[in-house]
């Protein structure tokens, strides 16, 4: 897929097929990943895959909004270290955000689809993935092939006008 079609074909997916997806489409996913920008190069991140149906359904215990990944084919946990400074709370933040829409671009580029969910209840979701103290789970991105229609590029998005958004020179 090209890159932009890539772009325009990405919608949240929360309702899977029943099909795996291969080792090394997951493996590229996580490489997108890895291979993101960071602030300072800190790369303060880490991602844990999970496959094991039970554990999926475990952690869409972590937040209401978390359902999908109970049944998705699998499911990426974005995990950060816990700070409790503001700056870098934000800028660890924003590397997650670039790192998940990488990861979400690469999927998208093979015809999986994702789903993010925020993540509630860390302390659960901490015990579910056995993370180390200082660690948290931030986010999670549900994987899984679209059960109801193949991305393909959204001629019409769900979005601001173009007009109000971009801004020329100044606001
Ligand atoms: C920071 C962030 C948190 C989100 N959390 C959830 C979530 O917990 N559960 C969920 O179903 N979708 C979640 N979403 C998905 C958004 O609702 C979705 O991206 C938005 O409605 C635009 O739809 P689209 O991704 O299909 O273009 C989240 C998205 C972002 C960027």
């Amino acid at each position: 897929m090209e890159t932009f079609d890539a772009i325009t074909s990405r919608r949240n997916i929360r309702v899977y097929e029943a099909r795996a997806i291969p080792a090394e489409h997951l493996t590229r996913i996580l490489e997108a990943g890895r291979r993101t920008p960071s602030s300072s190069n800190k790369q303060r991140w880490d991602f844990v895959l999970v496959q094991d149906p039970a554990q999926l359904v475990r952690l869409a215990e972590v937040w209401r909004g978390a359902g999908h990944v109970g049944h998705a084919a699998a499911a990426i946990g974005i995990v950060a270290p816990v700070t409790d400074d503001w700056d870098t709370h934000g800028s660890i933040q924003y590397d997650l955000g670039q790192a998940t829409m990488s990861m979400m671009l690469a999927a998208a580029d093979l015809g999986i689809g994702t789903g993010h969910a925020a993540v509630s209840d860390r302390s659960l979701a901490a015990e579910i993935l056995g993370l180390p103290v200082g660690q948290e789970l931030a986010w999670l991105v549900g994987l899984g092939y679209p059960a109801d229609r193949p991305l393909k590029p959204i001629k019409t998005p769900n979005r601001r006008p173009f007009e109000e958004v971009v801004h020329h020179e100044g606001w």
